[in-house]
């Protein structure tokens, strides 16, 4: 085994642009403070992997054996451990992804995964974990200080900006540049032939890329899950008379920006993709009165959507998806996971653990990761508690309520009334800001 300690990296969950900045920036503090760095290969599974793979081997654990990146050919995924060095770390940080790799694995939800993983960290002296993703990589750093004992610290690295108590999340600001610049571009083509576009956007749980994003490319329609809609066909009447009107004011180019989290199913509706349905709507529901026997057909058979009025906007969509995720980083999204992964480390080396790094106001803090999936939890109930109190939300949804619930209780454990408290005031507030953001947005899309 090697004389110096380790501290491990790794990255989970979605990619998100400027994870290697965070990478980077983690091996150089922690060389820097004396420490091996080892590079967790492919996420929680290299931890699970490394050791399945030694074990299997019949191996003694001495240590620098057991470094070993495996190529696992059969499912096309890399994993398990390998050495950083400062040479490694050269020529990342303008990269997207992560040279890490990352995985989204279920095994080490399981005690036993969760109990190899740790088995792996002891053999290799790994004695912390900075942790970089989003709320299931918080959730299993957590678990992994409380219940295995090797401390994590982790930072948010996730396109989607939805963890409450942080304002920003690394990977955000590529992500809404990103969308802006493919906004724009459907712009031009919309004004040149009179058309509209849907655009959808990622960000499952949270309207965040959606709603910033769209402000930055002038849309004329933002549809969030937050911002809290009545019925689907409210929400599609109001967006294309809303159209139907700029076009009537002699506007050439309609943008729409949709957030992949508004649940178009909601209470089974059964609309299918929402941006498909959208436009489809768009397509119908617009232009001027048809003559009367047209008009009289369509009220006939309102499921043939194929007879357009005269002056109609033809909608086109764009589900921008996975091509979000990529993008040159920022300098914002450099500086953050930099400064962030700085911090990380340096709580691990003053023998913390179960902390995550977030920025409040401009500053960046350790806290508590507990406190911060509770928060997380009590605001995500918060935003589908309109739904639920309209009786709105689909089977399907209500479970994702329970286990919201559940979560919270089981974060939630272990914090003083005090902390609760202090989070129902918190959540409260992050909810009202993001729902003036969605005003503000309403004042300007004309
Ligand atoms: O969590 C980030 C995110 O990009 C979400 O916005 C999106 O819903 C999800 O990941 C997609 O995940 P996958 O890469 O597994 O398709």
């Amino acid at each position: 085994m090697s004389e110096k300690k380790r501290i491990g990296i790794l990255t989970s969950g979605g990619d998100a642009p400027g994870m290697n900045a965070g990478v980077r920036a983690a091996t150089l503090r922690a060389i820097g403070l004396g420490y091996e760095v080892v590079g967790v290969i492919g996420g929680y599974k290299g931890l699970i992997d490394n050791y399945v793979y030694t074990y299997k081997n019949g191996e003694e654990p001495d240590g620098n054996h057991y470094i070993t990146p495996l190529d696992l050919k059969q499912y096309g995924k890399t994993s398990g451990l390998r050495i950083l060095t400062e040479r490694d770390v050269d020529d990342i940080i303008d990269k997207s992804g992560t040279i890490l790799y990352s995985d989204r694995c279920d095994r080490f939800n399981s005690a036993e995964g969760m109990a190899m993983a740790a088995e792996s960290c002891r053999r290799n002296g790994i004695m912390g974990l900075v942790t970089i993703g989003g709320d299931g990589t918080l959730s299993g750093a957590t678990e992994f200080t409380i219940d295995q004992k090797i401390n994590c610290v982790g930072f948010p690295g996730s396109i989607d900006n939805d963890l409450v108590t942080t304002d920003y999340t690394v990977g955000f600001d590529t992500a809404m540049n990103t969308v802006v610049e493919m906004a724009d571009n459907t712009r031009y083509t919309c004004n040149s032939h009179c058309r509209g576009e849907v655009i959808e956007v990622m960000g499952r749980g949270a309207g965040d890329i959606a709603l910033n994003a769209g402000i930055a490319s002038g849309a004329n329609a933002i549809w969030l899950k937050e911002d809290v809609f009545g019925s689907v066909e409210e929400k599609v009447s109001e967006i294309c008379e809303k159209l139907d009107a700029l076009r009537l004011e002699g506007k050439h180019d309609f943008t729409v920006i949709v957030a992949e989290g508004v649940p178009l199913d909601i209470a089974d509706e059964g609309h299918g993709k929402l941006s498909e349905y959208l436009a489809q709507e768009i397509n119908y529901r617009t232009g001027d009165a048809d003559d009367e026997e047209t008009e009289a057909k369509r009220a006939a058979d309102p499921t043939n959507k194929k007879i357009f009025r005269p002056n109609y906007i033809e909608t086109k969509f764009v589900r921008l998806a996975h091509v979000v995720r990529g993008g040159i980083p920022t300098l914002r999204d450099r500086l953050t996971a930099s400064r962030m992964a700085v911090m990380a480390v340096e709580e691990l080396h003053a023998g913390r653990g179960n902390e995550v790094i977030v920025e409040q106001n401009g500053q960046l803090k350790p806290i508590k990761i507990t406190y911060s999936l509770s928060a997380d939890k009590i605001y995500k109930l918060k935003l589908n508690k309109p739904y639920k109190d309209k009786g709105m939300l689909n089977a399907g949804m209500e479970k994702d309520y329970a286990k919201l619930q559940k979560k919270y209780d089981k974060f939630s454990a272990g914090l003083s009334a005090e902390e609760k408290a202090e989070i129902e005031a918190f959540t409260d507030a992050k909810l009202a800001e993001f729902r003036a953001l969605c005003n503000d947005a309403k004042k300007i899309d004309g």
